[in-house]
């Protein structure tokens, strides 16, 4: 079995991701951003859906056939033709996963699939034995877990794990659980599960009520020892676990949690802009991480204190996970001290407190009138102060 103390991050923006209406990325696209992952030391790839599309087959071989230091994984329904696509797409790979699929809530197998639990067991069963004709190292799905009954699951996955399969991963598939009642699913499936110890739990949330990351986390803290994510939460309606979330909250509490990612985090805004360049999807400025808000000072009592001290009001580093330092923004809320620092950096120095207590009463009156204030206006206001004088 796995080292307990390592949470495996395993990366779904080129497959999950891309499933986002607009998100969708060419093979050489797929690859860039397949090589920023590696950079960041992401445990495992997924890298497409073979059987999507000839393209798709095609993106996911060239990824595979790119990355030595990642695990890379291609998706595939519990269906022949898929797992013989997939297989094939990752033949060039350094270490290949087959992730396979079939959904076990009592609605999809009702009114999706047609089919009945007994048919569902013996379909997943098959998929998992033929995935390991290409691979050791197979993942099965039950879909939609979330909304699936207990004791049913505990029966699937007890049989995937006996046909074979390395990771077992719970999705949220529609993001309905919330953080409580999933942390309690995966104990109980840890538990309930007879040959639990053989498989690595895993688990892939959902953001449609925003509690995916909420509910990943408490799922590590009952066991989980995968999570499922994408960068900048991209995903399938609402989207995925934020990976940039999941990693920093690991990591900066320490004291709640009994693993830990292996991430270089210094690759996060790196990979996050990458991802927003290439699909066109915007950071939101107050997201979390990598939002460009989001190690930025604005009120005067906060600007003060983290001149005195960072973690008065910083509980991670900025150059942590790859911004180059936190950011002063000077506006109306901000105090003299933050002034007299940015003035500072920029060589302006005043012989007299007067002259000081002048300029920052000119730059009150802009701050009024404009969002942020930037070097220039301080520029022009203290030539502007230095002529009234
Ligand atoms: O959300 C989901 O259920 C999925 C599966 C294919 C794992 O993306
Ligand atoms: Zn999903």
């Amino acid at each position: 079995m796995s080292d307990k103390s390592h949470l495996i991050i395993f990366d779904t923006t080129l497959r999950d991701g891309e499933q986002s209406p607009g998100a969708s990325m060419t093979r050489d696209e797929k690859v860039r951003i397949a090589r920023a992952l590696e950079r960041l030391k992401v445990d495992v790839i997924e890298a497409g859906f073979p059987a999507a599309s000839p393209g798709d087959a095609e993106a996911v071989k060239a990824v595979a056939d790119n990355v030595r230091d990642s695990i890379v994984c291609g998706l595939a329904r519990a269906l022949d033709q898929d797992i013989d696509c997939a297989g094939q797409a990752l033949s060039g790979a350094a270490a290949p996963r087959i992730h396979t699929f079939i959904a076990t809530s009592p609605i999809h197998m009702e009114k999706k699939l047609r089919m009945t639990p007994d048919q569902v067991v013996e379909q997943a069963v098959r998929a998992v034995k033929r995935a390991r004709r290409y691979t050791d190292d197979v993942e099965f799905s039950p879909e939609d877990a979330g909304r699936s009954e207990l004791d049913f699951l505990c029966r699937v996955l007890e049989a995937v794990i006996a046909a074979g399969a390395r990771t077992v991963n719970i999705p949220d598939t529609v993001g309905y659980n919330i953080p409580d009642q999933f942390g309690a699913l995966i104990a109980a499936l840890r538990e309930r599960v007879p040959n639990a110890d053989q498989a690595v739990f895993s688990v892939h949330c959902h953001n449609d009520l925003g509690l995916a990351v909420a509910n990943s986390l408490a799922a590590v803290r009952q066991g989980a020892r995968q999570v499922e994510c994408t960068i900048n939460g991209l995903g399938e309606r609402a989207g995925n676990s934020a990976l940039e979330e999941i990693v920093m909250a690991v990591r900066t509490r320490q004291d709640l949690f009994d693993c830990d990612t292996r991430l270089d985090t210094t690759q996060i805004v790196p990979c996050s802009r990458l991802v927003s360049s290439i699909t066109g999807f915007a950071i939101q400025p107050n997201k979390a991480v990598v939002g460009a808000n989001a190690f930025a000072h604005e009120s005067g009592i906060h600007q003060d204190g983290v001149l005195k001290h960072r973690e008065t009001y910083e509980i991670m580093r900025a150059e942590d996970v790859g911004w180059t330092q936190n950011r002063m923004v000077l506006g109306k809320h901000s105090g003299r001290n933050a002034f007299r620092a940015r003035l500072q950096e920029l060589g302006i120095r005043f012989a007299a407190e007067d002259e000081l207590n002048a300029a920052f009463a000119r730059f009150k009156d802009l701050a009024d009138k404009k969002h942020e204030i930037f070097d220039e206006d301080l520029q022009a206001l203290v030539t502007d102060t230095n002529l009234d004088a």
